[in-house]
């Protein structure tokens, strides 16, 4: 497919799923690269790949890393289940990794191409020892446009979301690197894009097989969402970041200094956003604010259902 060259970074994840089914249909994928999240690395990377096998895409898939840069590794098993992709049945997956070296992949494709945007929609784990271990590769960039963070209350504490939260130090040294171009697709914009019945009917309508199996991760994902929060929606967190790259017309963005908490008690992996008026603090990030959330899951179940 043609449209901006990416590399996604994930750890699927149901919303990781989605992500990597639209990215398929707007963008050039030139690597998906995963990383230990809302699973631990042997199943995001197996959830990859079968994502990769049901959509049939010849896209490449390297394993990374398998744990936080300091924290001890955690994983999002109520939302997600035990295999990150509770659900529905697991076909056999035939697909392997084209390697394990997620980081090198990252650092060897942005020093080959021209204008790659980053796309991580997990923790910041890979990227972060990419831009550590080859910092040259943050200016060759055309942006990074990430999942994670909020403005406002977290997920898995009240000030943090999992993305941030799960590897806070590496979400530091991304969000101070320096990037051309960061854009931040946080909760206070990702809980604007909820599936709900309604979605999930259009997808069985549809008939296919790749829209009946998302159906399906989608009946997992809103029960959760049911019984933790009481909600008949469930936030698309990870395609907000793919279309903050290939439609950032469905947006509205505001230009902040972000930074993130990593000591705190309380605060460990909050997003601090300056948002003082007249604050003199250079931005190093546009916050996604607005989505305009019907034309958004129009293309996101457009492109769940072009595959047969
Ligand atoms: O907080 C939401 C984020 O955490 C999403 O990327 C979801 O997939 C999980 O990784
Ligand atoms: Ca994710």
């Amino acid at each position: 497919m043609t449209g901006p060259k990416i590399i996604l970074d994930c750890d699927p994840g149901h919303d990781d799923a989605v992500a990597i089914l639209l990215a398929a249909r707007h963008c050039e994928i030139l690597a998906i690269t995963t990383v230990s999240g809302n699973a631990p690395l042997h199943m995001t990377t197996a959830n990859a790949l079968l994502m990769c096998q049901i959509a049939g895409l010849d896209v490449p898939v390297h394993a990374g890393a398998d744990r936080p840069l300091l924290v001890p590794a955690a994983h999002a098993p109520r939302a997600h289940g035990h295999s990150g992709l509770d659900g529905p049945p697991r076909p056999e997956v035939h697909r392997t990794v084209n390697g394990n070296d997620a980081v090198g992949c990252i650092i060897e494709t942005i020093r080959t191409h021209d204008d790659v945007w980053l796309v991580p929609v997990g923790p910041l784990t890979n990227v972060a020892l990419a831009m550590r271990q080859a910092p040259d590769i943050v200016e060759r960039l055309a942006g990074i446009s990430l999942m994670g963070g909020a403005i406002g209350p977290g997920n898995v504490t009240p000030t943090a979301e999992f993305n941030i939260w799960a590897d806070p130090h590496a979400a530091q040294i991304v969000f101070a690197s320096g990037a051309p171009l960061m854009r931040m697709a946080g909760l206070n914009l990702t809980h604007q894009l909820c599936v709900g019945p309604d979605v999930i009917a259009s997808l069985r309508a549809s008939g296919g097989t790749v829209p009946e199996f998302v159906a399906g991760l989608f009946d997992f994902y809103l029960a959760g969402y049911r019984e933790r929060a009481d909600l008949d929606a469930a936030p698309l967190h990870d395609p907000c970041a793919v279309l903050a790259v290939t439609l950032p017309a469905l947006f509205e963005f505001g230009a902040r200094h972000v930074e993130v908490e990593t000591a705190g008690e309380l605060t460990r992996g909050m997003t601090v956003a300056d948002e003082r008026p007249g604050t003199d603090a250079d931005p190093n990030c546009e916050i996604a604010y607005r989505i305009d959330a019907g034309a958004a899951m129009e293309l996101i179940v457009d492109a769940v259902c072009s595959y047969d």
